[in-house]
């Protein structure tokens, strides 16, 4: 690791002081030889003054235990019929791995203690079939799993309910992680699987709003999506409209699968969130450093012109950003020139991992409204490879270049990268001046 990468996670450590995540691990994850990885990003995390509780499933010890009793099992998720035969094996296999659970947790130096915080009823009869033994989770005992934060124990919830005359309820994990996150107020849930959920959907976007996510399982995309993410999707949107700031979904088998996931800006798996957490804000001096190093890489393929961080610092005044949780993920600069009484759209800038999530068109939006501000009578841009998206966005191609600013014409001659003018006549307001 170089030291870039430890400042990267290093700003995240004071906006997660002191919150709450709620890790639900698949039970294939607790048996695969990369839960050790997770085990130690539980101890980090928990250094760094997160409280953590941990949701677990079952599934694939249920249907082991299952074939090795050579009993037929009506259900192994607790989403469908749960048996009596079924909810034995599933409270035994429950059992065991709760003490794998513990035992691994004090290889690592956590203190643990497994709960009943989940109180459910029967399902009932749902599409005419009596769920029996499966239960609908009626309430989570926030206030018992906070008492063992508040003292430094990490809270392990189970897969299974208890009614109110103690009886024993199997109940979904997805659905636990949910309830839970949703009762503790947690900033996050974090779905672990087995497998990357980025990697089997290879979808292109990979941050949705509830309402994207929910759009998404609405179209026809939603059925190839194996059961087990589609399950996580929806309870990741019912969290997220219930107070939950934000969902990931992430697989085990990256190492790091956990941190890089909370420790990025483009983490690595699939994410839900609450709302629209961007802010679009003027840029300071203390944001110049970002600026230069977020549009290196643009400079570098020649959609941006280079300018050395002595100009952003001089000019960043200019700049306005768009930040996701403090991170500025783009960047746009308006430079005036008065005398012509027009304004320059430059530098957009939208980092890779964010794109196609309509940041770049509210960068866009912003650079109007300053120029609005500015009183210029027109916008104009120069672009070599985004003039198809400046169009979109209400700008149109101007062959004349003699309406630049003289100054400007000057420098778009010598810098030889024949980028084409772009202007922007409607949409800038005058401020009426009283
Ligand atoms: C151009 C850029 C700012 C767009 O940001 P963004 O947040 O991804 O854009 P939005 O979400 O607002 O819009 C996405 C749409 O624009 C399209 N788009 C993105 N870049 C484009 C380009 N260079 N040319 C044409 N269309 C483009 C996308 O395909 C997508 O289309 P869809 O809505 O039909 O799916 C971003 O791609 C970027 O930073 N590019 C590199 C730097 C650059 O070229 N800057 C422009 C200098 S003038």
């Amino acid at each position: 690791m170089n030291f870039e990468d430890l400042r990267a996670i290093l700003q995240y450590v004071p906006q997660f002081r002191g919150a709450t995540f709620v890790i639900a691990l698949d039970g294939s994850v607790i048996e695969s030889p990369d839960f050790s990885n997770i085990l130690l990003d539980l101890a980090v995390l928990r250094s760094l003054n997160i409280d953590v509780v941990l949701v677990h499933g079952a599934a694939s010890q249920i249907r082991s235990l299952g074939e090795k009793r050579g009993i037929s099992l009506s259900n192994c998720d607790g989403t469908g019929v749960t048996d009596e035969a079924t909810l034995e094996v599933s409270m035994d296999a429950i059992s065991r791995l709760s003490h794998s659970i513990m035992q691994s947790l004090t290889t690592v130096k956590i203190r643990a203690a497994s709960t009943n915080a989940i109180r459910a009823r029967p399902a009932g009869i749902i599409g005419g079939v009596d769920n029996l033994f499966s239960g609908t989770i009626d309430q989570v005992d926030g206030a018992m799993l906070r008492s063992f934060l508040d003292q430094n124990i990490l809270p392990v919830v189970q897969p299974l309910g208890f009614d109110a005359d103690g009886r024993t309820l199997r109940v979904n994990s997805d659905k636990v992680a949910r309830e839970v996150g949703i009762a503790l107020k947690a900033s996050k849930i974090i779905f672990v699987s087995l497998s990357n959920p980025q990697e089997t959907t290879h979808f292109a976007c990979r941050q949705w709003s509830a309402e994207q996510a929910s759009a998404l399982l609405e179209s026809s995309a939603a059925d190839k999506l194996p059961a087990g993410l589609l399950s996580k999707i929806k309870e990741a949107i019912r969290a997220t409209r219930d107070g939950v700031l934000r969902v990931h979904l992430i697989g085990v088998a990256r190492n790091d699968a956990l941190l890089a996931e909370l420790f990025s800006n483009e983490g690595v798996g699939l994410m839900v969130y609450a709302d629209a957490y961007h802010e679009v804000r003027p840029a300071t001096k203390a944001d110049a450093d970002e600026i230069y190093s977020l549009i290196r890489r643009a400079v570098e393929d020649e959609q941006l012109l280079e300018r050395p961080r002595s100009d952003i610092i001089s000019q960043i005044e200019d700049y306005i950003v768009l930040a996701i949780d403090g991170n500025v993920v783009g960047c746009v600069a308006i430079h005036f020139y008065a005398e012509q009484k027009l304004a320059e759209l430059a530098c957009l800038f939208v980092k890779k991992g964010h794109n196609g999530m309509g940041y770049g068109g509210i960068l866009v939006e912003a650079a109007r409204q300053r120029a609005s501000e500015l009183q210029v009578d027109w916008l104009f841009a120069l672009s070599t490879q985004a003039a198809g998206y400046l169009q979109k966005e209400g700008f149109q191609k101007e062959d004349d270049l003699s309406l630049l600013p003289p100054n400007r014409l000057e420098k778009w001659r010598k810098n030889n990268r024949n980028a084409v003018l772009l202007v922007c006549r409607e949409h800038i307001e005058k401020e009426t001046v009283q």
